[in-house]
């Protein structure tokens, strides 16, 4: 505890000393994404992740997050240093959508307009049209399909599929999941539901089809936490990474939040829902690579201008 004290003491001073600010993701360790909310960086989903680096001032931004996260920051604001306390920290919708392999779906289909999700590399998003994140996709592929836009989407199936069902577009997925949502379990969510009857279901749009099924809300990280706090019910039960109880409880105080199942866990699981990559971040990292300027990110240049474009094109949609 006293360790963990004065690590943060130091995180505080550096980050005034360096004139960083951090921004954190909802499913870090609770300790950063309070020393995030509290040093005037920002803790939130990935949306606002991206945007909040984009306009803040200051010259160096600590992203505890995953590498795509980092790697979006870099490409909006090349002038600025990006640092990581994990450069490791990945995300296994990035890893399962080779840019090389990505490149040679999107020439399979020159028709269609290419959609990719926030959570790959900036060599993929150099290839892509729009990039979206999970608070927005929605919206993007409608106004997409209004326009008579054939898709081609990548990488996370779910997302996808529960896009394409929702808007009626005629979308090409890739087939892509994320390790900790695909866990999450229908039929296990349904036993829990009739224990707990009034209880509201909160899914984030990773999850598979049979979970997003019994949603009484699909969203982002942010839309989540909203929706907890301004629901009227008592109970909730969260299909997301347990990482975001922490924001989630302090906004809806008084509120009762019960774990979705995962494959081989009781309802009662309280560590199975967890990206093992944004684990990767604490403090001791962060505050290592405050002092030494290390693990700092790098896009290629050029892959970064053509990457910022739907990314760009993202933000512009949502402001
Ligand atoms: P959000 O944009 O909803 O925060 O999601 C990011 C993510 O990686 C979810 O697994
Ligand atoms: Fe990627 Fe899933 Fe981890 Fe989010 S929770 S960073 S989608 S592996």
């Amino acid at each position: 505890l006293e360790e963990k004290a004065t690590l943060k003491d130091k995180i505080r001073k550096l980050l005034k000393e360096k004139q960083a600010v951090l921004v954190a993701h909802y499913y870090v360790d609770a300790d950063l994404q309070d020393l995030a909310e509290e040093t005037g960086g920002c803790v939130s989903d990935s949306l606002e992740m991206a945007r909040f680096g984009r306009d803040h001032p200051a010259k160096t931004l600590v992203v505890a997050g995953v590498k795509f996260m980092g790697e979006t920051a870099k490409i909006l604001s090349p002038e600025k240093t990006i640092l990581m306390p994990d450069l490791d920290a990945t995300c296994s919708l990035d890893l399962g959508c080779p840019a090389d392999e990505f490149a040679a779906f999107c020439d399979a289909h020159p028709d269609r307009t290419v959609v990719v999700y926030a959570n790959t590399s900036a060599a993929v998003k150099a290839r892509a049209d729009w990039m979206v994140t999970s608070s927005i996709g929605l919206d993007i592929v409608e106004h997409l399909h209004k326009q008579g836009k054939k898709i081609l989407w990548a990488p996370d199936k779910h997302l996808g599929s529960y896009i394409q069902k929702k808007t009626g577009a005629d979308m090409l997925l890739w087939q892509g999941s994320c390790l900790v949502h695909d866990e999450f379990k229908g039929v296990e969510l349904e036993l829990l539901k009739k224990e707990h009857p009034n209880a509201k279901i909160l899914v984030h749009p990773e999850s598979p089809e049979a979970v997003v099924a019994q949603a009484d809300v699909v969203g982002s990280t942010s839309q989540l936490i909203a929706a907890a706090q301004s629901l009227d019910a008592k109970e909730f039960i969260v299909a997301t990474d347990n990482g975001i109880l922490h924001k989630m409880k302090a906004a809806a105080p008084g509120k009762v939040f019960y774990d979705a199942p995962t494959a081989g866990n009781s309802a009662t699981c309280k560590s199975c829902a967890h990206c093992p990559w944004m684990a990767m971040n604490g403090l001791r990292n962060l505050a290592e690579v405050l002092e030494t300027g290390r693990n700092e990110i790098h896009v290629d240049p050029e892959t970064g201008r053509k990457a910022y474009v739907c990314i760009d094109r993202m933000l512009d949609f949502a402001a």
